[in-house]
């Protein structure tokens, strides 16, 4: 069973959050950190940059759990530029520790095992963050994920793409594909914390703590982890 710690809001979450993390590197300067996108951790990246000068983050990595696939990663909404400008840059790590799977629709048969091996000779991930979608995904794992997948191409479903829309001109500029780290992938970091607020997500957080295991529902994978923290408030925590 996932530790559940309810928070006052999401700041207090990113304040939580960014205690694990600090102490992780204090005690690991060579931390592995798995990154997040979408808005549920900028919290956790907010509080880790008021404390940057403070932190010790010249050794660390991080790797990104997914990204769009035919998206320039120029593209201001590509997973990469979401990583440097909301992580990267106000945490001041180095652009070259931090690892975003490639989109490239060229090399998109060999990417998945790619980050992989990146993953693994960078020694695993310490400590991973997560958001759930409303669906249960998380990285980019739709429904129907197996939980032994590990980095590959899905398809997002009409209602990612529909969640996602508000970061695009116009909905049909939304990706059909993606490139994420599976549920195996994210299963062997050490700690993971998942993330969620507001009542959106309390289907997606109770489904995931206290549902059956289901490929359905993808975030119930966290169940199988060992060391898995969810961090949510009030509202999140409704139907719990
Ligand atoms: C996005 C991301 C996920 C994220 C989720 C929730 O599509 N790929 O990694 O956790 O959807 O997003 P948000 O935090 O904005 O609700």
């Amino acid at each position: 069973m996932a530790e559940i710690v309810i928070v006052e809001d999401a700041q207090a979450a990113g304040e939580l959050v960014a205690d694990a993390v600090s102490a992780l590197i204090a005690r690991k300067p060579d931390a592995v950190l798995g990154l997040a996108t979408g808005s549920t951790p900028l919290a956790v990246y907010r509080a880790l940059a008021d404390r940057a000068g403070s932190l010790d983050l010249g050794q660390v990595s991080g790797f990104a759990l997914d990204e769009y696939v035919g998206l320039p990663a120029s593209h201001p909404e590509s997973y990469r530029s979401v990583i440097t400008r909301e992580v990267v840059e106000p945490l001041g790590l180095d652009p070259d520790r931090v690892h975003v799977p490639d989109g490239t629709v060229d090399t998109i048969q060999t990417a998945g095992a790619d980050y992989e091996r990146a993953i693994i000779a960078a020694g695993g991930i310490d400590l991973q963050i997560l958001g759930v979608g409303t669906d249960g995904h998380i990285g980019f794992n739709e429904p129907g994920s197996s939980f032994a997948s590990l980095t590959r191409v899905k398809t997002l479903t009409e209602q990612t793409r529909r969640d996602n829309a508000r970061f695009f001109d116009s909905p049909d500029d939304v990706p059909m594909h993606c490139i994420t780290q599976g549920l195996g992938t994210i299963l062997r970091a050490e700690h993971l914390v998942m993330l969620a607020f507001g009542e959106g997500k309390a289907k997606a957080v109770a489904a995931s703590v206290e549902g059956p295991l289901s490929a359905m529902m993808p975030g119930s994978a966290i169940q199988l982890h060992p060391h898995a923290t969810v961090v949510i408030d009030e509202a999140a925590a409704s139907e719990l």
